[in-house]
């Protein structure tokens, strides 16, 4: 039975290196709605990358702002892909903004997936570890990147739509996320 949801906005949801940022606009494109990167939008507001505001004013400034830009997105009038930063589905207040104001969509990425694709990048503020001593920089980045989504992982469930990224292209998870949310409009 489908459910009963009001659709206008689509929440990317889903840890560093799932695919928001590169699934959102394609799925924008499809669905012909309009794309919006909160990440992108908060160094806006901010006027510094995020590493520079996690650097100087701190994780909790930055969760700040980026509870203000997803109240801004959801009062948007046009329907809107929106992908969001990795920790933002943490929050219950987000989430209840978000389940108001359109479909959440979960993008599941097993660890080793998510170590390779960021492995080239060393700018996520929370991804930066401190070896232990004998510990292989690999070893240390893996662990870390397994303790956070185990931990976010009960919460990224709650999304109405879960999509496995593993083994697909962009393009083709954005073709799975359009198939689920029609199959919710019923
Ligand atoms: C974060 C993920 C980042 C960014 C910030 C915090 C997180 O976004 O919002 O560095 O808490 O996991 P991406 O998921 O796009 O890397």
């Amino acid at each position: 039975m489908s459910q009963d949801i009001f659709i206008k906005h689509i929440w990317l949801v889903g840890f560093s290196g799932s695919g928001k940022s590169t699934v959102g606009p394609k799925l924008a494109t499809l669905m012909r709605m309009e794309f919006i990167d909160t990440d992108a939008e908060i160094e806006k507001i901010a006027n510094c990358s995020l590493s520079e505001l996690f650097a100087k004013h701190g994780e909790k400034r930055f969760r700040k702002l980026e509870s203000q830009a997803i109240s801004k997105v959801a009062k948007e009038k046009r329907e809107t892909v929106v992908a969001l930063g990795g920790g933002a589905f943490q929050s219950p207040e987000n989430r209840a903004i978000m389940q108001r104001s359109g479909i959440t969509a979960y993008l599941k990425t097993s660890v080793p997936v998510i170590y390779r694709r960021l492995s080239s990048q060393t700018d996520r503020p929370l991804l930066q570890v401190r070896r232990a001593k004998g510990e292989t920089l690999r070893a240390a980045r893996l662990a870390r990147i397994k303790e956070m989504i185990t931990r976010r992982e009960p919460q990224y469930r709650l999304a109405n739509i879960i999509v496995s990224t593993s083994s697909k292209n962009p393009t083709e998870v954005a073709r799975v996320i359009m198939q689920k949310v029609r199959g919710k409009r019923g």
